[in-house]
């Protein structure tokens, strides 16, 4: 299809300002930010391209209407208003997969469901001019969301959320969504000439989305994505393009120094081999090692970390014991600066600082704090014609 189209991009709530940079970055232009939510203009190489390329948003929906509905039957009209014919063919298998409603009066989310894809057959069957449809063919999934009694529609381009790069296949006890950890890496001045600790790596999230970033990796070269089966919109030689350009991009000969540890043997294990599956093995240096173990002789390092936070009550006693541990850890790292995202409410009183910065994160529906001990930047390198000078 060719023409501008507007795309929505849901991503973590707290981050917004991340995803839009990225958006920006890859050269989109930016419609609006919302809570949760960044919508940019592009073609349809733009929906190929942030799929493969975004690293902090959740999934990308071609949005294919914007209107108000506080009846049913408002929502009825305005979903049979839209050109479905000019997404779906005759064969489509399409349906309403998520809605969601916020602050509106339409808000029972299986009615929204039901009558929107009732919309759709009833647009489809006065456009073919036939009573039912087999739906045989490719899937086409819609995405409805509501807020303040305005209806977004959405194609999902995606299919299996963004954050599934297909690396993970073993987890930790509570591992942290890809995208999120990607978004606080961004949220950091880290950047791949600096040294990077996760303490506490459990299945490697952290090392492997920095050592992707720092080798330019794109995190969707890798999978599929739901738009790949859409030969009537988006054609195959634009998504051959987008792969091409991210396997042209990669360089896995840099040099970085990127280290993952984990009291847990078997997790270290499961973080290697999640490495070598992302393209990054050679590139981090993974250790089973407790926190009262770090050490670093080096300075001006970053740890970005996501510790245990006493998810079950019989670990909440363990925590003073552990989180002392880390503020004693952290105080033997000369000049770095420490990043910690936990639902840990007492972290900062045994770690024994009081951060520099703090954020509230909602990491899925849990409230989170990303703590920000910040270090001093290291001293600029004199050029080689200044060195000789002093
Ligand atoms: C919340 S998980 C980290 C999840 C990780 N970010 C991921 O995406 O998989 C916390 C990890 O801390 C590890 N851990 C618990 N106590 C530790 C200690 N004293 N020293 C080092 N690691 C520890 C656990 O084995 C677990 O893997």
């Amino acid at each position: 299809m060719e023409g501008r189209y507007e795309f929505v991009a849901p991503c973590h709530f707290g981050l917004e300002a991340v995803s839009k940079r990225e958006i920006s970055d890859l050269g989109y232009e930016i419609v609006r930010v919302e809570d949760g939510k960044v919508t940019f203009t592009g073609d349809v190489e733009a929906l190929v391209r942030a799929n493969i390329f975004l690293r902090t948003t959740q999934r990308i929906l071609w949005k294919v209407a914007e209107f108000r509905a506080v009846t049913f039957e408002e929502l009825f009209q305005g979903i049979k208003n839209i050109p479905w014919e000019e997404y779906f063919p005759k064969d489509a298998r399409f349906w309403v997969t998520k809605a969601t409603s916020v602050k509106s009066t339409l808000f029972s989310t299986s009615d929204i469901q039901s009558i929107a894809k009732k919309a759709m057959v009833e647009r489809m069957k006065e456009h073919y001019h036939i009573s039912w449809f087999a739906e045989t063919g490719q899937e086409y999934p819609v995405r409805i969301s509501i807020y303040k009694d305005m209806v977004t529609v959405g194609l999902d381009t995606s299919g299996e959320s963004l954050h599934k790069r297909g690396y993970r296949k073993m987890v930790s006890k509570a591992p942290i969504e890809e995208t999120l950890a990607a978004a606080l890496i961004r949220l950091t001045p880290w950047n791949k000439d600096r040294i990077l600790v996760d303490p506490f790596c459990g299945s490697g999230t952290f090392p492997i989305e920095a050592a992707m970033m720092g080798a330019n990796i794109a995190p969707g070269m890798r999978r599929t994505f739901q738009g790949q089966q859409w030969k009537n919109l988006v054609s195959e030689e634009v998504w051959q393009r987008g792969f091409e350009e991210a396997q042209d991009l990669v360089d896995t000969s840099v040099k970085m120094d990127i280290q993952g540890y984990d009291i847990d043997p078997l997790i270290v294990k499961a973080a290697r081999e999640n490495a070598g599956r992302a393209g990054v093995a050679e590139l981090i240096h993974f250790q089973q090692r407790p926190i009262h173990k770090l050490r670093h002789p080096k300075k001006y390092g970053f740890v970005i970390t996501n510790p245990p936070y006493g998810e079950r009550m019989e670990e909440k006693e363990d925590m003073p014991i552990l989180y002392r541990e880390i503020g004693e850890a952290f105080s033997h790292l000369d000049d770095w600066s420490e990043y910690i995202i936990t639902a840990y409410e007492d972290a900062e009183r045994y770690i024994g600082r009081k951060a520099d910065k703090n954020r509230k994160i909602y990491n899925g529906m849990m409230k989170t704090y990303f703590y920000q001990f910040l270090g001093p930047k290291p001293p600029r390198r004199k050029r080689p014609e200044q060195a000789g000078k002093a």
